[in-house]
């Protein structure tokens, strides 16, 4: 028989990069257009088996706009894990999930696994021309990630690619009792 674990996980990234999407395709296996953005934070709980093991994730969905940015530290801090959300298509929102990647690296746990997702990958894909909406290249991205020691992803919550990988990444790295 496994061993049941619980892991505590925070999103953090600016407000629209997707977090909620992710999450919600995550835990509910859904997506929607246009969500209203989060107001404080959501609580979710989702299990999911990795070999012999039984994991429950309970997840800190934070909300990104800047007036709640003060909450933050309640929900990081006694975090397990954290996943850092940037828009691919918006250069700026990688900018802001570094600022949180050196907080969290400040404040948060020293053991904390953080994962750095670039989201929105549906958008860049399909026609030719629709590369050109990508301002995060990727190699940039993942050379951060490396020498930051964090995990790394490009997900669409929309067409739901890798983002179960996430998941199951930061399961893989945290040392269960
Ligand atoms: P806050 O709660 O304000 O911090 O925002 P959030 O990061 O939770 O973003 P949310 O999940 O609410 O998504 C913002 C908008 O982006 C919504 O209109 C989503 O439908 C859209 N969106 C989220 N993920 C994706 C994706 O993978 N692809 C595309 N095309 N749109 C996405
Ligand atoms: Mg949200």
């Amino acid at each position: 028989p496994g061993k049941a674990s619980q892991v505590k996980l925070v999103l953090l990234g600016e407000s629209a990069v997707g977090k909620s999407s992710l999450v919600l395709r995550f835990v509910n296996r859904e997506y929607v257009d246009n969500r209203e953005p989060t107001i404080g934070a959501a609580f979710l709980t989702q299990k999911c088996h990795l070999n012999d093991r039984s994991i429950k994730f309970e997840i800190w969905d934070t909300a990104g706009q800047e007036r709640f940015h003060s909450l933050a530290p309640m929900y990081y801090r006694n975090a397990q894990a954290a996943v850092v959300v940037y828009d691919i298509t918006k250069s700026a929102t990688l900018e802001k999930a570094k600022s949180w990647v050196k907080e969290l690296q400040r404040q948060a746990h020293p053991e904390i696994v953080i994962a750095l997702i670039g989201n929105k990958l549906d958008l860049v894909q399909g026609e030719p021309e629709s590369e050109c909406l990508r301002q995060v290249n990727k190699e940039d991205a993942q050379a951060y990630a490396h020498e930051a020691g964090l995990l790394f992803f490009e997900t669409s919550a929309k067409s739901s690619e890798n983002v179960d990988l996430v998941f199951a990444g930061i399961a893989k790295d945290i040392p269960l009792e």
